[in-house]
């Protein structure tokens, strides 16, 4: 796997990409896509409240809080299937959006978290490709929280088929292996885990790392982001 500025857009052509921001970003979009929306994914907030009032949500957040003039922030908990299905959700948030955008030249952007983890690498493993996982991490830099969701994917997909995994890929799968009946306790080392807890935010971290209770794998084609089939 790559922490998002490893990423060389043109190893990408003709591979899977998994893009994992699981504090919270995807763990956000993998929630409103099984609950029924279409996310868009937007890099700036001017170019986001440029759809405000045309039909669309927008969501998102700068430092982990809603920003002004959106309709919802960066919690899971706000993407409840009454307020999103069937809705399009304009989606701008610090890292995970961004990370989506360096994925474009891939053949196919899945999003992972916890919450689909193991579906994600049931998809990934069916088609059969070489696969990057992308970590959104934080401001460019690792992110614990990433990188032991990274882990699981991997782990389920070696579960599935014997991989040839990189030295980073081997790493995050053997932190999950040893962490995957504690990850409370890892992930609580990360910078980001110990912000968003100073933001009260201790109810998305637990829900964030609830692992395998969606089976949706949302897939980003031509601007948005659906359920794969
Ligand atoms: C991001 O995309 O940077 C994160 O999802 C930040 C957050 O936890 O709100």
């Amino acid at each position: 796997f790559n922490s998002v500025d490893e990423v060389n857009k043109s190893s990408l052509v003709d591979k899977n990409v998994v893009v994992i921001d699981a504090l919270r970003a995807t763990s956000v979009i993998v929630t409103a896509v099984n609950n029924g929306a279409v996310v868009i994914p937007i890099l700036e907030i001017e170019e986001a409240l440029k759809h405000k009032d045309k039909g669309y949500l927008l969501g998102g957040e700068r430092r982990g809080l809603k920003i002004e003039g959106f309709d919802l922030g960066n919690s899971p908990f706000e993407y409840k299937r009454e307020i999103v299905e069937g809705r399009k959700i304009i989606f701008t948030t610090t890292n995970g959006t961004r990370a989506i955008y360096k994925a474009f030249d891939a053949n196919n952007i899945y999003i992972a978290s916890m919450l689909n983890g193991k579906a994600t690498a049931r998809k990934v493993v069916e088609e059969n490709k070489d696969t990057v996982i992308i970590c959104a991490g934080t401001y460019g830099r690792l992110s614990l929280d990433d990188f032991i969701c990274a882990g699981k994917v991997i782990y389920e997909m070696n579960y599935l088929m014997e991989c040839r995994l990189d030295d980073s890929s081997t790493a995050a799968y053997l932190a999950y292996r040893d962490y995957k009946d504690k990850i409370l306790e890892y992930v609580k080392n990360a910078k980001h885990y110990k912000y968003l807890i100073s933001i009260g935010c201790a109810e998305d971290i637990r829900y964030c790392f609830t692992e395998d209770i969606i089976d949706v794998v949302p897939c980003y084609r031509d601007g948005e982001i659906k359920a794969a089939p």
